[in-house]
């Protein structure tokens, strides 16, 4: 006979990823508000359920530009507060589960309640391309739908009250205006992950330049100016790129060393690097959070 979808609990593993991510709060340059929030949001109720007769949260949405850091965040709260943690790929959910999207998802779920109340920790359940949940990606007709419904579902089972348990769903998204009101209202935190303003930049500089040798004329502040509209990722890619000019120059020239990287060797790379989110997309984020913010 057909074999019973709910008696083998764990989905394929190339879309779960369960093993503790390796990244952790101080790998995360800035966002602070960011960091404070999740912590609160998640240790505060764990801790004393009975402060909260009302309920709290149990889904936290990050949204914003590619590469600023929303899935790291992610994984680093889990490291964080010790909790199980679950990863899983919207895309790649929609895209490999075919007719078994919507099974997998309710195993994702029921694992993650069991292994919390064995284990008497909290599980966090990570969906990276949330929006993709609700389509395109399925090469199912109807497929869709029913992956969605699920989806909502088991969101509504961790808010019962009757059944303690201490799963929380953070989602994320590049694309937050793809999610349908049934979504957000699942996700009643919604924060907002920006490109890093001056003061970050500066930070990131400081991260990534510090196992590199610069030479003593290069001011972090002036590449922090430099790079308005930037991303976090694109920083950390403007910095290898400089460092791998000056080790591809020691090789051509038969050096024993590299020679360390000037302010020039920068500028030559910004302006073959333009920043990897256009001024437009971020006022579509802006006008967005004006509209669903919700902390
Ligand atoms: N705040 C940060 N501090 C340090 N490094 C960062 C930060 N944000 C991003 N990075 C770097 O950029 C890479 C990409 O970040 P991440 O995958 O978290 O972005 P994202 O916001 O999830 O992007 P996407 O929307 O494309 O999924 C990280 O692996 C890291 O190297
Ligand atoms: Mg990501």
């Amino acid at each position: 006979g057909p074999i019973d979808p709910f008696t083998n609990t764990s989905p394929p593993e190339e879309v779960v990823i369960t093993e503790k991510p390796k990244v952790s709060f101080k790998d995360i340059v800035g966002l602070d508000d960011v960091k404070e929030a999740l912590r609160e949001a998640i240790i505060y109720p764990t801790k004393r359920p009975d402060l909260f007769p009302l309920g709290w949260p149990r889904g936290i949405l990050l949204y914003g530009p590619p590469g600023c850091g929303k899935t790291m965040i992610a994984a680093a709260v889990a490291n964080e507060i010790d909790s199980i943690f679950m990863q899983l790929d919207a895309a790649s959910v929609m895209s490999k589960w075919l007719g078994e999207a919507e099974k997998n998802v309710a195993n994702v779920f029921k694992m993650a309640r069991e292994e919390s109340k064995k284990q008497n920790k909290p599980a966090i359940i990570f969906i990276d391309q949330l929006d993709a949940l609700l389509g395109v990606y399925s090469t199912e007709v109807g497929g869709e739908a029913r992956v969605r419904n699920q989806f909502l579902k088991e969101m509504d089972g961790l808010l019962d009250k009757s059944e303690n348990y201490k799963v929380y769903v953070i989602g994320a998204t590049n694309k937050p205006w793809r999610l349908d009101e049934a979504f957000l209202r699942r996700f009643q935190k919604r924060i907002y992950v920006p490109l890093p303003d001056y003061e970050q930049r500066l930070s990131l500089f400081k991260y990534y330049t510090s196992k590199i040798k610069l030479d003593t004329e290069v001011s972090l502040e002036e590449l922090a100016k430099l790079t308005e509209g930037y991303t976090a990722s694109d920083i950390r890619d403007i910095v290898q790129a400089a460092h791998i000019k000056v080790v591809k120059e020691m090789f051509k020239n038969n050096l024993g060393e590299p020679r360390t990287i000037t302010l020039q060797d920068f500028k030559d790379i910004l302006k073959v690097r333009m920043p990897s989110v256009n001024p437009e997309l971020i006022k579509a984020y802006e006008a967005w959070t004006e509209k669903f913010k919700a902390l």
